[in-house]
């Protein structure tokens, strides 16, 4: 599923979050970003072997999955919504989404949080079982107590297949991207009570221009090579004031590990 497009926000909240763009602009991590996902550059699957592409089943891509164990794939529960384990593959080692090569593999399982309703929500999390194992590299993933990868200014890594820019098309070629982790009170400025604090995490410029969009959603948000967050929502993509949200994966890491596990 693509979508989860926010309603544009009122005037007064944009009043808000004007005073809130103008404070974060003074923030030393405010510097805009060297590169034009949104911004980026194009890279491999051979670079990032547990960067999985979620199709249905005739191959269309519509989100990202990041391998965390030979048969366990992490994505967004948003992605989940009204898949069934027989209209889904998960495709590894295949770098461009025409491509043919890599690995494919039916979905025999899949859990969503049993809390989740709606991205802006939170608990935006599912983890996959494969019929088949993926002979690449897993990424490691953080642990419950690991919450130093969220402190605002650390440097995370974004990779996907989605839109490159807010009304643009998808690339045939993974691409991705470094952008900072915001502060919660940067996040809260900008999303106000969308933003919940204990399930999510956001990350990108203030002055916009380098960010997930659709079709990146369930991918990884990488911190120092750890899957730290799960792509999630935003507002539009890029936006000045507006940083993409992603699942803060330490506060679900128990529930992950238990699936893992399973
Ligand atoms: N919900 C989108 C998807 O399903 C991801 C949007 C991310 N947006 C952003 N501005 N970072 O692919």
């Amino acid at each position: 599923m693509f979508g989860l497009r926010r309603a544009r926000p009122t005037a007064a909240t944009l009043v808000a979050t004007a005073a809130a763009a103008t404070a974060l602009l003074a923030s030393p991590t405010a510097t805009a970003a060297p590169q034009p996902v949104v911004g980026g550059t194009a890279t491999t699957t051979t670079a990032y072997p547990f960067m999985m592409q979620i199709t249905d089943a005739s191959g269309g891509q519509f989100c990202g999955g990041t391998l965390v164990a030979a048969r366990k794939v992490v994505t967004a529960a948003h992605c989940m919504a009204g898949e069934t384990t027989a209209g889904v593959r998960v495709v590894g080692g295949r770098t461009y989404l025409n491509g043919t090569d890599g690995t494919v593999s039916k979905v025999s399982g899949i859990w969503v949080d049993p809390e989740y309703t709606d991205a802006t929500n939170g608990d935006d999390v599912a983890v996959l079982t494969l019929a088949t194992s993926m002979p690449y590299t897993p990424a490691p993933y953080v642990s419950s107590s690991q919450t130093d990868v969220y402190a605002a200014g650390t440097t995370a890594r974004i990779l996907g297949w989605g839109t490159t820019s807010e009304n643009g098309s998808s690339s045939n070629q993974l691409r991705t991207a470094t952008v900072p982790v915001v502060s919660d009170a940067g996040c809260k400025s900008s999303y106000g009570s969308d933003f919940v604090r204990s399930d999510m995490v956001c990350a990108g410029y203030t002055s916009g221009g380098v960010d997930t969009c659709q079709g990146d959603s369930g991918g990884p948000l990488l911190v120092r090579g750890v899957l730290a967050g799960i792509t999630s929502w935003g507002e539009g993509c890029a936006e000045a004031g507006y940083p993409g949200v992603y699942t803060r994966l330490a506060t679900f890491s128990d529930l992950v590990r238990a699936q893992v596990a399973s």
